[in-house]
């Protein structure tokens, strides 16, 4: 199975891509991002290409030369920046992905879209938010969400392309920083907690949003796109999702292991709107029924490793400078 990745280099694909060419050999895995700087350890062992995912003609090009078979189409604007650079956000998120859906289906290839905790709104059920419900997003990220999950439903109707996804909640990961979203909190403070001990959140202590590890993301977007298709009801928008907190809890968790962490706030008005308007919880079920979604990390779980990753890279980044 040849696959390419569009947003290679960002946080989800920059750690889904070890996990593809581990399961498919390096050579099977071909990256593609806007940036020409890819980070050298990333690209060293398969294919790598700087592409605009909405320049059609480059894109076809090279499905057609590696013979690519399935497409993780990651390339996105995320909630804060998308709100700063709506017209980008647009043309990003919704041309890039119909320009994705015709080189797919000229080829016949598979497609991958994350959708987002973000394609709710505020009169969405906010706990225990069912997988179809009022979907009206208020921001333009969102809105972004919320077209392409439809998008991705018309080209399986209409054409009979085979296009899958997930609602991803907030992704925690410690490889690749997260680029530009409302949750970026919710890994920023592990980093500060083992180097200054303390962090200043820019959400209220009290907001509850859905949050998952990267292990189980990377397993939720191998596992669909494995899944029978004869049990898909859904294809394109599941709901998943591992844990759900608010910063103030995350923050008694990492005081299990640095007592003396602290945390204080200093809000930012945008992302706490943002946050305001998505759900506080989600419910998976159809996930779990239809292809077996069922995440391996807790809160628990992901602060220790988190913690215990992060201090031993910072403690041999220090013994390396001593
Ligand atoms: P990211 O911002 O970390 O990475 C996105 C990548 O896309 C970057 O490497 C960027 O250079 C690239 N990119 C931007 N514009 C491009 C363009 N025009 N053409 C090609 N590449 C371009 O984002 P991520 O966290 O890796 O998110 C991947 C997907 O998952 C997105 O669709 C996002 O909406 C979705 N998602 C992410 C989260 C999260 O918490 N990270 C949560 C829900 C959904
Ligand atoms: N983590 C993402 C964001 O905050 C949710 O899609 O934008």
């Amino acid at each position: 199975m040849q696959i390419l990745l569009t947003g290679a280099l960002g946080q989800l694909g920059s750690e889904l891509v070890g996990a593809l060419r581990e399961r498919y050999g390096d050579r099977a895995v071909v990256l593609t991002d806007v940036r020409s700087d890819p980070e050298p350890e990333l690209v060293a062992a398969g294919p790598y290409h700087a592409v605009d995912c909405r320049d059609g003609e480059a894109l076809l090009e090279i499905v057609r030369r590696y013979r690519v078979k399935r497409i993780y189409h990651l390339a996105a604007l995320l909630s804060a920046v998308a709100e700063a650079r709506p017209d980008d956000a647009w043309d990003i998120n919704v041309n890039g992905l119909r320009t994705v859906l015709e080189v797919a289906r000229t080829e016949n290839c598979s497609v991958f879209t994350p959708s987002s905790i973000g394609a709710f709104g505020p009169n969405t059920p906010k706990d225990y938010t069912p997988q179809d419900t009022i979907q009206r997003p208020t921001t333009v990220y969102g809105i972004t969400k919320v077209s392409g999950e439809l998008l991705c439903d018309y080209y399986y109707r209409r054409y009979g392309l085979d296009t899958r996804g997930v609602r991803y909640p907030g992704l925690i990961s410690n490889v690749t920083p997260p680029g530009g979203g409302t949750t970026d909190y919710a890994v920023d403070i592990y980093y500060s907690a083992v180097r200054h001990k303390r962090y200043r959140c820019f959400l209220k202590g009290d907001t509850y949003l859905d949050m998952m590890y990267m292990p189980d993301a990377i397993k939720a977007a191998i596992d669909i796109m494995e899944a029978d298709p004869a049990r898909l009801r859904h294809r394109n928008a599941f709901n998943v999702t591992a844990m759900s907190f608010c910063p103030e809890e995350q923050a008694g968790y990492i005081r299990k292991h640095i007592p003396e962490f602290e945390i204080t706030y200093d809000i930012d008005p945008v992302r706490q709107a943002i946050a305001n308007s998505w759900p506080n919880t989600l419910e998976d079920y159809a996930a779990r029924v239809e292809w077996g979604w069922e995440p391996q990390y807790d809160l628990d779980a992901m602060t220790r490793d988190m913690l215990t990753v992060l201090s031993k890279r910072f403690a041999a980044e220090e013994g390396g400078q001593s």
